[in-house]
C-alpha cells in the first residue's frame, strides 16, 4: 500500500467547545514496535472524547493529542515485532487517541478482525463500549448468569452494549434511561425492565427484585447513595463515570454489613498489556455472541470527519441513542 505523507485530521485547538475541533492536515503516524497503521473508514464518538475537548480528560504522555478511541478500516502497515495482521486486513480496534484522521496507529494487540457479517460502519462502535463494558461489568464486576444487573444511561453507547452482552449471558438486566422512547429501545435489546427515571424511583424497582448484583454506574451525584441501596448483599458497584459529580456523604455501615463492593476503572490508562488480555477475553466471549446475531450496535447518526464538531454536539445533546459515527472516507 502506498501511503501519503500527511492526512486529513481532527485536532483540539485549544480547550472548549465542540467548535475547537479543527480540521487539519498532519503527518501519518509511523506504526512503532508492535504497533499497526490503520487506514481509517470509520471512527467512532465516545463521550470521553467531549471531556478530552473540554479539557477534563487528558490522554496519557505517550498517545496521540489527536482525539478518537476507536475506529475500523484496513491495516496500512505494520511495525516491528507484529504478528496476526496483514496489510491489507479488515480490523477495527481501541486506540490510544488519534481515530479522528485518515491513518491511525494503535497496538496490533488491540485490533480485532471484523465480526462475521458486520459492516466497517458498525464495527468502528464496537472497540470502546465492549472493552468498557467487559472489563468493569465482567472481569470487574463479576458478573453472572442468573444475577440481577442494573445499567444506568441505558440508551448510551455503553449502555445498549452492556445490556446486550448481559442479557445473551444470561443476566437479568434492569436499566435507567431518560425518556420513553429511550425505555422502548433498551427493552428491545433485552432489558427486563427499563426504568424512566424522571417518573420511576429505580432503587424501589431494583430492591422488589431482591437488589442488584452489580450495578454499572455513570452518573454518580446522588445516584452513589441510592445505588448502594439497590444493591444487594455481596453486591458490586462498578464506577465508569460521573456525570453528576463524583462526590456524595455516604453512610458506609450497610455496605460493609451487606458486604457490598465499591469499585471503578478507566480504560484508557490501563497498559499496553492489561488491554491485550481484554481483548482477547472479547474474542472468545463477546466475538461469537455478535457473530451468532445476539450483540451489535445501536447506530444513532452518522456525520463526515470534518463535522466532527456536529457529532459533539449531538453527543452532548444527550438526544442520541446508542452510537455516533464520523465517515473517514
Ligand atoms: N471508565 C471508562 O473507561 C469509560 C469508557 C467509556 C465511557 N465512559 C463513560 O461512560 C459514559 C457513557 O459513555 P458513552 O460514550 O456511551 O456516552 P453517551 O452515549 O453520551 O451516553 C451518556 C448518557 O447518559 C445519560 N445520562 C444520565 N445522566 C446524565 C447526566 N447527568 N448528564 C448527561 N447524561 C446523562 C444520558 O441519557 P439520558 O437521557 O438517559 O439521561 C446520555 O445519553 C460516559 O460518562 C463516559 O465518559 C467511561
Amino acid at each position: 500500500m502506498t501511503l501519503p505523507e500527511t492526512m486529513r485530521a481532527i485536532e483540539i485547538s485549544k480547550p472548549g467547545g465542540p467548535e475547537v475541533l479543527t480540521p487539519v492536515e498532519v503527518p501519518v503516524p509511523a506504526p512503532g514496535p508492535g504497533q499497526i497503521l490503520i487506514e481509517v473508514h470509520w471512527a467512532g464518538v465516545n463521550r470521553p472524547d467531549a471531556l478530552q475537548r473540554a479539557g477534563a480528560y487528558a490522554p496519557p504522555p505517550s498517545a496521540s493529542p489527536l482525539p478518537g478511541l476507536e475506529a475500523s478500516g484496513r491495516v496500512a502497515a505494520l511495525g516491528p515485532d507484529v504478528s496476526g495482521w496483514t496489510v491489507g486486513d479488515e480490523a477495527c480496534a481501541l486506540l490510544p487517541g488519534g481515530g479522528y484522521a485518515e491513518y491511525v496507529v494503535t497496538p496490533a494487540a488491540h485490533a480485532l478482525p471484523i465480526p462475521k457479517g458486520m459492516n466497517l460502519r458498525e464495527a468502528a462502535c464496537l472497540p470502546e463500549t465492549c472493552y468498557t463494558v467487559w472489563s468493569n461489568v465482567f472481569i470487574r464486576g463479576g458478573l453472572k448468569a442468573g444475577e440481577v444487573f442494573l445499567v444506568h444511561g441505558g440508551s448510551s453507547g455503553i449502555g445498549t452494549t452492556a445490556i446486550q452482552i448481559a442479557a445473551a449471558l444470561g443476566a437479568r438486566v434492569f436499566t435507567t434511561a431518560g425518556s420513553a422512547e429511550k425505555c422502548a429501545t433498551c427493552k428491545d435489546l433485552g432489558a427486563e425492565r427499563a426504568i424512566n427515571y424522571r417518573e420511576e424511583d429505580f432503587v424501589e424497582i431494583v430492591k422488589a427484585e431482591g437488589g442488584a448484583d452489580v450495578i454499572l454506574d455513570m452518573v454518580g451525584g446522588d445516584y452513589i447513595a441510592r445505588n448502594l441501596r439497590a444493591l444487594a448483599e455481596d453486591g458490586r458497584l462498578v464506577q465508569i463515570a460521573f456525570l453528576q459529580g463524583p462526590k456524595a456523604e455516604i453512610n458506609f455501615a450497610p455496605m460493609m454489613m451487606k458486604r457490598q463492593t465499591i469499585t471503578g476503572s478507566t480504560l484508557r490508562p490501563q497498559s499496553d498489556l492489561a488491554k491485550a488480555r481484554i481483548a482477547a477475553e472479547l474474542r472468545a466471549h463477546v466475538w461469537p455472541l455478535i457473530e451468532g446475531g445476539r450483540l451489535a450496535p445501536v447506530m444513532d447518526s452518522e456525520f463526515p470527519l470534518d463535522q466532527a464538531a456536529e457529532a459533539h454536539r449531538r453527543i452532548e445533546s444527550s438526544g442520541h441513542i446508542g452510537k455516533i459515527v464520523l465517515k473517514v472516507r
